[in-house]
């Protein structure tokens, strides 16, 4: 084939790709909290925050020590759709109530007796935490308690993940262990955590049985940029990502060795996802999911990844976005 040949079969084809830029501003207008959003929501939060610190402080007697932001606010993965703010309430152990039901209505109890002017229904104990709903915004704020021990790392007892049994967790690192990925792949790592949320978003939409949460995206997005996957390039960082689940089928392990060194990770476990908790190895992030919950990601993930391999060679642009739908939703438009 001449070179002004192949030059009239190839440029159709490049025109057609959806691009990086695309995708990028797709991003921003439609999946990212906005910052004018998340800086209100920031500042709402922190007077509350000031509340409950200042009520601590006053009544020792209780044995609540401080709050915490927590959650996708406190490490820029919030996608517009948040509606739920998560703060943590460390509380002394042995100062409080050790079962989950009890300690929440302790919780309860003492926010009420915080904040005077709320409405008592409110506040209200939800499943794990304590919520306190706003009825200008609507926003809800999710507080959460940690039994504290002193432990300098942060590291406190939280309920919710897994059954009745508390968790020996610490969300100080949390944040570190993400803020360490972010500063590496600046704007680019915490992008694609929150674009695969957003896929994550639309599956749940689908089907009703579909789980990721958003902890263990961040874990595998961080697994990957840690393995030298650069994140600069949306669509290739997407099809990265998928093209992982698909690969390892989840079958793989997934652990971090900032807080624990491998050689302390359990054997086995015969569960059919394995994430590890950078900060704690007996915590399998995992533990709750089946085969059917693993079969179900790794299914929606290659239909993403052939999605995207389509999109590269749809022969119009109109097309390449259509396959592009199927992976960010019908409000992308290219
Ligand atoms: N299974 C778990 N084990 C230990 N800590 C957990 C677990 N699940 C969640 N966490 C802690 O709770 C925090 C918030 O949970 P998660 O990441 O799922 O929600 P989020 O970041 O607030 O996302 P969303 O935008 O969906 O609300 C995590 O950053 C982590 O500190
Ligand atoms: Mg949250």
């Amino acid at each position: 084939m001449s070179t002004a040949a192949a030059k009239s079969v190839e440029s159709p084809f490049l025109e057609a790709k959806v691009s990086h830029a695309d995708v990028a501003s797709f991003a921003d207008e439609s999946v990212n909290l906005k910052r004018e959003d998340a800086k209100e929501y920031r500042e709402q939060v922190a007077r509350l925050r000031d509340k409950l610190d200042k009520y601590a402080s006053d009544h020792p007697e209780y044995g609540l020590i401080k709050t915490l932001l927590s959650g996708s606010l406190a490490k820029g993965t919030a996608l517009k759709t948040l509606n739920d703010i998560d703060v943590a309430f460390y509380v002394k152990a042995e100062k409080s109530p050790s079962s989950e039901p009890d300690l929440l209505e302790w919780l309860a109890k003492r926010v009420r007796d915080a904040y005077p002017q709320m409405k008592p229904d409110q506040i209200a104990v939800n499943n794990h935490s304590v919520c306190i709903k706003y009825a200008v915004s609507g926003l809800s704020v999710d507080v959460v308690p940690v039994q504290y021990k002193g432990d300098p790392d942060g590291r406190g007892y939280l309920f919710g993940f897994n059954g009745s049994d508390p968790v020996l967790t610490s969300i100080p690192l949390h944040l570190e262990f993400i803020r360490k990925r972010k500063a590496t792949q600046e704007l680019h790592f915490a992008q694609v955590i929150r674009l695969v949320k957003w896929w994550v978003r639309l599956q749940k939409s689908k089907d009703s049985e579909f789980r990721l949460k958003s902890f263990m995206t961040e874990m595998i997005v961080a697994h990957l940029a840690d393995s030298g996957v650069s994140m600069a390039d949306y669509p290739n960082a997407l099809d990265k990502v998928f093209g992982y689940i698909v690969k390892s089928r989840l079958k793989s392990r997934i652990s971090f060795t900032d807080y624990y060194p491998a050689s302390k990770l359990p054997g086995p476990s015969g569960k059919a996802m394995e994430v590890f908790d950078p900060v704690n190895e007996t915590n399998n992030v995992a533990a709750v999911y089946d085969e059917s919950h693993r079969q179900r990601i790794v299914s929606a993930a290659q239909d993403a990844l052939e999605a995207i391999a389509e999109a590269r060679y749809a022969t119009t642009r109109g097309k390449a976005v259509e396959c592009w739908q199927d992976v960010l939703g019908p409000s992308f438009r290219g």
